[in-house]
């Protein structure tokens, strides 16, 4: 299928901004792939330009406070009433939503080996194994943790998550979210999020895929505060790229997918969905690289808590208690001096569901996989391993920079419960506890 793109692309590459993308989060962005489809001046003219459709896309109850107020509007070829049909629910495969009590495991922590990549075909549809979710889907608080394995593009077929929006998180091969505000290319060190109720279909670029996903029931994720730490570092607004407008005009028969109410839908249409020729609001997919962002440290002694390395937050209506923070642990130096360096042990009123895109992380020397993951639950104790308490402890602190490794966590204020799948999968590790067996007790009351 063609897909036709904006001619600001040109300009913009001009301008040294990468062709395809608008920067900044949470902007009021206007674009338009044809020249003039963009009405001016208002949002809904009596006739739209181009015989279009003029649609509002609501992310947030009209009345929510202007700093919270999302909604775009859209001008496309048919408006989204012919996007739809008669429903029909459809396989989900693995996909879960909370509240899911299919199957009870004692409580642990939990890691599990990277699942290999299938041989068969499998788009994306297919391809999201749920491992844990939280909260509940239907008051729109929670959030699930998912990994996806991806051998093959969806073809003629769309999707779009009433019941949350998407943070992907690639680990393995790029993917290709052509949604119907625009192209988004992202490929392992970046991350992508599609709003609640957007249409897309994944692509995939170079082979198959494998990420995460994090599916966000709760609010919309949004830049941290920062604090005292002022204007500037972590994840700064510019960095953040959302695409330009791009369209298809096909009459080829496709299918659409609604994830709604934790089920997994479908309806024939006799076109394509993305059929959005220009679009202005600031309710709308965007990428970002992790490589971008400027972490804040320890350059004394201690550490901070992990929140410094939040890069997305979805608040809720209690102040500093996260939906979901989405964190990384990227490069950088490890200076501080007399200071236990690794993350320390702790028991944390938060979930933590934890990936490693590449390298190693640094509490967790061995065991800890790119593609893996673990799963440190509600008041569930952990920390180092015993190989990192030994290095920490015994090393000469000189300054050290922690390079080629990129791990994060979905950290959220709802216990996690592991679906029957996660619970019963071959890569479960079920020695994982066993990595702290070996903290021998050290205390000697006549050496302080
Ligand atoms: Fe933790």
């Amino acid at each position: 299928m063609n897909i036709t793109t904006a001619p600001e692309l040109i300009g913009r590459a001009a301008q040294g901004i990468t062709p395809g993308y608008m920067s900044g989060f949470g902007n009021s962005f206007e674009t338009e792939a044809l020249p003039g489809a963009l009405p001016i001046g208002r949002n809904s003219p009596q006739r739209a330009p181009y015989g279009l459709y003029a649609e509002q896309l609501s992310g947030s109850p009209f009345t929510a406070p202007r700093g919270r107020n999302e909604r775009s509007w859209l001008y496309r070829i048919r408006p989204s009433v012919q996007h739809s049909g008669s429903f029909a629910k459809a396989d989900c495969g693995l996909w879960r939503s909370a509240p899911c009590f299919e199957h009870e495991m004692p409580i642990a922590q939990l890691r599990w080996d990277p699942p290999p990549l299938l041989q068969g075909q499998q788009t994306f549809l297919q391809g999201v194994e749920t491992m844990t979710t939280a909260g509940d889907v239907a008051t729109q608080a929670g959030m699930a943790a998912h990994i996806y394995l991806i051998t093959a593009s969806m073809l003629h077929q769309h999707v779009y998550d009433a019941d949350g929006e998407l943070l992907f998180v690639p680990q393995q091969g790029g993917l290709r979210l052509v949604t119907e505000f625009g192209v988004i290319s992202i490929s392992p060190g970046e991350i992508a999020v599609i709003p609640r109720g957007v249409k897309f279909r994944v692509e995939l670029i170079d082979g198959p895929a494998r990420g995460y996903l994090c599916e966000n029931y709760g609010g919309a994720f949004t830049l941290p505060e920062r604090g005292p730490i002022g204007a500037n570092c972590l994840a700064n607004a510019r960095d953040f790229l959302t695409p330009v407008a791009a369209y298809e005009d096909s009459d080829e028969p496709s299918e659409l997918f609604v994830k709604w109410g934790g089920a997994l839908w479908v309806t024939q249409l006799p076109h394509s969905p993305l059929d959005v020729v220009a679009w202005h609001g600031n309710y709308a997919p965007y990428k970002y690289d992790l490589r971008s962002f400027s972490p804040v440290g320890a350059i004394g002694f201690d550490h901070p808590d992990p929140s410094i390395f939040t890069v997305l937050t979805s608040p809720s209506e209690t102040a500093g208690t996260a939906n979901i923070d989405f964190v990384i642990f990227p490069e950088r130096w490890s200076v501080a001096e007399n200071t236990f360096r690794p993350p320390w042990y702790h028991m944390n009123i938060m979930s933590e569901f934890m990936g490693l895109i590449e390298g190693v992380y640094d509490a967790k020397p061995q065991g800890f996989l790119p593609g893996g993951a673990s799963l440190h639950n509600m008041m569930l104790p952990h920390g180092p391993d015993r190989e990192a308490f030994d290095h920490a402890t015994t090393s000469e602190l000189q300054p050290v920079k922690l390079t080629g490794t990129l791990a994060f966590m979905f950290e959220t204020r709802y216990p996690q419960r592991v679906t029957k799948h996660a619970a019963t999968s071959g890569t479960l590790q079920a020695d994982y506890a066993e990595c702290w067996r070996g903290l021998e007790k050290r205390f000697d009351p006549t050496k302080p």
